[in-house]
């Protein structure tokens, strides 16, 4: 097989990080073990060392992580992955691995909110300073950047309000300035949008969204572009343990064999319901990546290679209004979380984004009535049907 990055990422996600194994197995097996032999203690020793071939203690490394980390990074076209427990420890280990007393963090101000939280509480202990900023406004950006600035932290779309930052320019204004660009990737998945290629240093994403797809484990992985950064990461994982367990990564590996032609499908179904919303007469304002009235439409066009399968909308009648709809949805299953094959529907306000202060909440524009939907790959028909028959509730 020739280098699996030439590939299309529809074959991509079939092969990456697939090698011949022991038994010549087509799907890797899964090594149920926290520990492996040494042959003698030299070869216990050079492992230790880090000159020799193998594995130690699952906590440092185990065949059927490796063999999703190296999927992961194939489909960002990054250099090493790191799997991790959640989303969570995947963002915690980059902070904790970058960041020290006196630095400052510039962070997208419409972030999943418990990354506000982390950085806002528990890094702040640490005396970390943090700025939140409209990431879409390059401007603001560029102004937000000071002399201490280490990372400049992005998640595009944003979580939930879909605004879209342009990565070429953040990649730039980071670099200006010795910071990293960490890019949250969860929403685009790698097949929408390869932040790497477009200068970020760092990629992380929640596996337990698009990647996995089927709702039912937990994860999180970071994508490092450099040996230099990997070590970083690595010594960090090692040391924090929130590392993910084999039988999750085999699980998240299977998942990836069908991201590419998941998210046509997300992709094909969200424009449909998005333009159907559009035009529905209980439906204030929809923001989606496909429309034309999103306010980063073009730079959504330039760097995403679809629109994805999230959608945000606001129904007339406000937070009452969005609790008809969720009340009396039927196919669309009313829960946090996203990415996956079913539809869910959620309101951020009181759900995802509770723990953000009001006013922070809606300075970052997640207004009290916006409800979010994650599009699954159900025929989009009934899925329109089924939000049409609880809008008209309202
Ligand atoms: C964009 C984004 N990043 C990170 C996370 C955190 O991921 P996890 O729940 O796997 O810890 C989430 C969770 O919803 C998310 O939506």
């Amino acid at each position: 097989m020739k280098d699996k990055k030439q590939y299309t990422d529809e074959t991509m996600s079939v092969h990456a990080g697939i090698e011949d194994n022991e038994h010549l197995a087509v799907v890797p097996p899964i090594y149920q073990t926290s520990t492996f032999k040494f042959n003698n203690a030299d070869h216990g020793a050079s492992l230790f060392s880090g000159q020799g071939d193998g594995y130690i203690y699952t906590r440092m490394g185990n065949p059927t992580i490796k063999a999703l980390e190296d999927a992961a990074a194939q489909l960002e076209r990054g250099h090493k992955g790191l799997a991790c427990a959640s989303g969570m420890a995947a963002i915690h280990t980059v902070f904790a691995a970058f960041l020290q007393q006196g630095d400052h963090v510039v962070c997208s101000e419409a972030v999943y909110g418990p990354t506000t939280t982390l950085l806002d509480s528990v890094f702040k202990k640490f005396a970390v300073e943090v700025s939140f900023v409209d990431t879409a406004d390059t401007d603001a950006v560029k102004s937000a950047v000071k002399e201490n600035t280490k990372i400049l932290y992005v998640e595009t779309p944003g979580n939930p309000t879909l605004c879209i930052a342009d990565l070429q320019t953040a990649a730039k204004t980071a670099h200006d300035n010795n910071a990293l660009l960490v890019v949250d990737n969860t929403f685009c998945s790698p097949i929408l949008q390869k932040p790497l290629t477009l200068g970020a240093d760092i990629v992380l994403h929640s596996l337990t969204k698009f990647m996995n797809g089927h709702a039912d484990v937990v994860g999180g992985l970071i994508i490092a572009n450099s040996e230099d950064y990997y070590k970083v990461l690595r010594k960090t994982l090692n040391l924090t343990g929130g590392v993910l367990g084999p039988q999750d990564a085999f699980l998240v590996h299977r998942g990836i064999k069908t991201l590419a032609m998941r998210m046509k499908i997300h992709c094909q179904n969200a424009q449909k319901i998005a333009e159907f919303l559009d035009q529905h007469p209980k439906v204030e304002k929809v923001i989606f990546p496909g429309l034309f009235s999103h306010p980063q439409y073009e730079i959504g066009k330039k760097q995403m290679a679809g629109p994805g399968g999230m959608i945000s909308f606001e129904v007339k009648g406000g937070i009452e209004g969005g609790k008809v709809v969720m009340n009396n949805v039927k196919l669309c299953t009313l829960a946090v979380s996203l990415g996956g094959v079913e539809t869910l529907i959620q309101h951020p306000a009181s759900m995802t984004h509770a723990i953000m202060p009001r006013e922070h909440r809606l300075e970052a524009h997640i207004t009290d009535g916006l409800v979010r939907l994650s599009v699954g790959i159900e025929d989009a028909d009934e899925l329109t049907a089924d939000l049409d028959q609880a809008l008209n509730k309202i």
